[in-house]
């Protein structure tokens, strides 16, 4: 570990892939504070640190609201003193085809998976940039790589948040505040029970039906894949400590074959597979 990266805020901190970063970040020395949007949730990450003899601190604070954003964080500033790192890793699913979405739940989407993340840069990157060194890790996915179908609500906030970090990345190297982008492929967290599912997605009216069956049973042959978060936890120190980090880390093999597979193969066969694993073609 750097000595520069000590202290962490992480976004979404009371399950899933920010509850073990938090721990294992933790673990490895590092001053980290958790959010939630009810502080209450954290207790679980309180007894797990607890339990292994460390401290975490937890903050209730709502990536979806400005306001909630502009007062804690400042807060939080003047409490540990420097923010040195930022994990916006906050963030869910809307389920269901495209045609089937209504403006509202598309919206929700993109507050909490992309504006949230732009909330909580805007408000630790001025002190980063005038102390010419922080680190920014966004959790995107492989989703943020690759459209699959029923995801799109899902796909084009990660996407948004790519297209952000590339831009920042560049913006902010002449000050050394880096940015990296985590790519997780499927990891056994609560994202599968808190995805919502779009109220349409299931209307009869619609033409989705059968496609829909087959990808459900698709999915369910897969969830034996599902990763241990831990690994998506060290991928994040990584980034933090590194002394050149990379700019994207695709975690698990699923993401790693399913990027490098649209990278090299020609795009309709690529989409041929992808049809085929999704939907069954
Ligand atoms: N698990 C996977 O397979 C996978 C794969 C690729 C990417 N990811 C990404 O990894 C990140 C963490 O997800 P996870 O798998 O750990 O899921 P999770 O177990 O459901 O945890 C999600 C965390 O985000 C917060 N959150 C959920 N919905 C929110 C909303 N609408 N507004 C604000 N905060 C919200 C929750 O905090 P509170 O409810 O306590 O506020 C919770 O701590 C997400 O960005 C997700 O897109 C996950």
């Amino acid at each position: 570990m750097t000595n520069r990266i000590q202290t962490v805020v992480i976004t979404g901190a009371s399950s899933g892939i920010g509850r073990v970063s938090a721990l294992h970040l933790a673990e490895r020395g590092y001053t980290v504070i958790g959010t939630s949007r009810e502080l209450g949730r954290l207790e679980g990450l309180f007894d797990d640190a607890e339990g292994r003899g460390l401290r975490v601190f937890g903050v209730e604070l709502d990536v979806n609201s400005a306001r909630s954003v502009d007062s804690v964080m400042p807060e939080l500033i003047s409490q540990f003193g420097e923010i040195h790192a930022l994990v916006n890793n906050a963030g869910f699913g809307v389920w269901g085809p495209v045609e089937s979405l209504t403006m509202t739940e598309l919206k929700s989407q993109f507050e909490a998976n992309f504006f949230g993340a732009v909330r909580m840069i805007w408000a630790t990157l001025p002190e980063m940039v005038s102390r010419r060194s922080g680190r920014i890790v966004n959790i995107s996915s492989v989703l943020g790589r690759i459209g699959t179908p029923f995801n799109g609500a899902y796909v084009s906030s990660k996407y948004a948040l790519e297209g952000l970090s590339e831009s920042l990345r560049a913006e902010l190297r002449p000050f050394g505040v880096q940015v990296s982008l985590v790519e997780p492929g499927w990891f056994e967290t609560d994202f599968q029970k808190n995805q919502i599912r779009a109220a349409r997605a299931d209307d009869p009216a619609l033409a989705y039906a059968r496609h829909i069956r087959s990808y459900s049973e698709s999915h369910e042959r897969f969830e034996w894949f599902a990763g241990d978060p831990v690994r998506v936890a060290r991928v994040i120190e990584h980034a933090l400590s590194a002394r050149r980090p990379s700019f994207r880390y695709p975690v698990g093999a699923d993401a790693r074959a399913g990027i490098l597979g649209a990278r090299l193969l020609p795009e309709r066969l690529f989409h041929a597979l992808l049809d085929r694993v999704t939907t069954g073609g």
